[in-house]
């Protein structure tokens, strides 16, 4: 067999190695570029068939054998091998295979370098208008179950100690704002793969002027890419891909990681659905948290693509070098995983049954503790004192096991005069919830305005 199709067969004389060929193929990383591919060349076969390059019969012949490979691929009557090399060699093999001398005028004025980084930001705007819609719904989710929780009490840790009172839905949507976010840095990724490449060639442009804005528009680009060299070696909105979701994906991990602690026994706040629930093989009363443990588990996975992305762009020189094929290796484990996640995601979210009382019982008179001091400054007592005042309080229900509003009466007057006036009431969670009035929060008339701000961000 002649080499024919990645332009050897006039060049060279030997066969490559069958070694070589399985090395040099990256028909596995890049076979998912294909209907990209195939739009890609009708718009190059527009352009130039407007530039006078090519026949209107030409590009007739194209655009039909074009849709009959698409068909091909589509019912699988068509398959690349690894000789072609490459998703554009396999589709430019078949389509002059089906279409003949219109087929092989193609490639006038265009080069694989300037053709793939085409596909990939044509396929990424793609993906990420896809998991931006998928982060938008888990936003939506965690907005209607934020809800009905504006008064539903729970503690808030710091150190993952028990800290202050705070509610469900002020929870929940910390969640949201995380998510929102990402779905900001989503925005950016998107806009960043709206640049043409195409009309770059290999390296330092064509010699036929071409209509790039034409193609540009017709793709769905908003901009060219302004420099022929940068066009073809330039991976920053691959770059930007993989922040994004790296990003993403260690917000899913710290979500993850705080539900796999509310469904254990210690805390008892949440129960997992059966749909998202894991069981084991020995112990029959198991229910295990794996999807939220796989939610902890994608972000090193995630932020290593982005380290294999940026590793790879690392001290090459310009333009085009074939170790930019690894690109799309990086990109689309990390679309993968995150396609595989966001649903699993969202079945978690939307199936969490909380276990009200439980969070209520786990806000003990303590977490109120720094209302108390609150309060000592009302009555006059500087924050300090009022602090150290509370905190010997504290140490004394502590020795007593009692709740600070059991305090006897003497024992108060005995820490301060402060106290003369007694306690009560200081130890309810719910008076504790709504004096936390400060903007954003978690008193419930606080949070019903953030949900207002929430709606908003996602109708913007
Ligand atoms: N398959 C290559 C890639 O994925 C595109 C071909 C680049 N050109 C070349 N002369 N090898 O990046």
């Amino acid at each position: 067999m002649t080499d024919h199709a990645v332009g050897r067969s006039g060049r060279f004389a030997g066969e490559r190695s069958a070694a070589f060929i399985a090395l040099n193929s990256s028909l596995d990383l890049d076979w998912r570029l294909w209907p990209e591919d195939i739009e890609g060349s009708g718009a190059h076969a527009r352009a130039l068939e407007r530039a006078g390059v090519i026949t209107a019969a030409d590009l007739g012949a194209i655009d039909d054998g074009l849709a009959r490979v698409a068909a091909e691929i589509e019912s699988g009557a068509f398959a690349p091998r690894d000789a072609d090399e490459d998703v554009h060699m396999a589709i430019e093999r078949r389509l002059t295979e089906l279409s003949g001398a219109a087929g092989a005028k193609l490639h006038t004025g265009r080069s694989r370098n300037d053709q793939v980084v085409t596909d990939l930001r044509l396929h990424l705007r793609r993906v990420i208008e896809g998991q931006r819609e998928a982060l938008r719904g888990l936003q939506e989710l965690l907005l209607a179950r934020a809800e009905p929780h504006l008064e539903t009490v729970m503690p808030a840790y710091t150190h993952l100690q028990r800290a202050q009172v705070t509610s469900l839905a002020q929870h929940l949507l910390a969640w949201f704002w995380m998510l929102e976010r990402d779905r900001d840095r989503f925005a950016v990724a998107l806009d960043a793969c709206l640049e043409l490449p195409l009309g770059a060639g290999a390296a330092v442009g064509l010699n036929y002027d071409l209509d790039r804005g034409a193609v540009a528009a017709e793709l769905g680009f908003e901009r060219v890419a302004p420099n022929s060299l940068d066009a073809v070696a330039d991976r920053d909105f691959a770059v930007d891909y993989l922040a994004a979701a790296a990003g993403l994906a260690v917000h899913l991990s710290r979500i993850g990681a705080e539900i796999v602690l509310w469904a254990s026994a210690e805390f008892g706040f949440v129960t997992l659905p059966d749909a998202v629930s894991g069981g084991s093989s020995i112990m029959p009363q198991k229910r295990n948290p794996d999807a939220a443990e796989l939610m902890r588990a994608a972000a090193p996975r995630v932020a290593a693509d982005l380290q294999g992305l940026l590793s790879t762009l690392h001290g090459l020189p310009l333009a085009y070098n074939t170790d930019l094929r690894e690109d799309k290796r990086y990109v689309f484990d990390a679309v993968d995983c995150l396609a595989a996640l966001l649903p699993v995601v969202r079945e978690l979210l939307a199936g969490l049954a909380f276990d009200n009382g439980r969070m209520a019982a786990a806000c003990t008179s303590t977490l109120m503790a720094t209302d108390l001091a609150d309060e000592l400054v009302a009555r006059g007592l500087p924050f300090r004192e009022a602090h150290h005042v509370t905190g010997a309080l504290v140490r004394r229900c502590l020795d007593l096991g009692c709740a600070f509003d059991e305090l006897p009466q003497a024992e108060l007057e005995a820490l301060s005069p402060a106290l003369a006036g007694g306690v009560s009431g200081l130890a309810d969670a719910q008076r504790s919830l709504a004096a936390k009035r400060s903007e954003g929060g978690s008193a419930p008339a606080r949070v019903r305005e953030q949900l207002a701000k929430a709606r908003e961000a996602l109708e913007a």
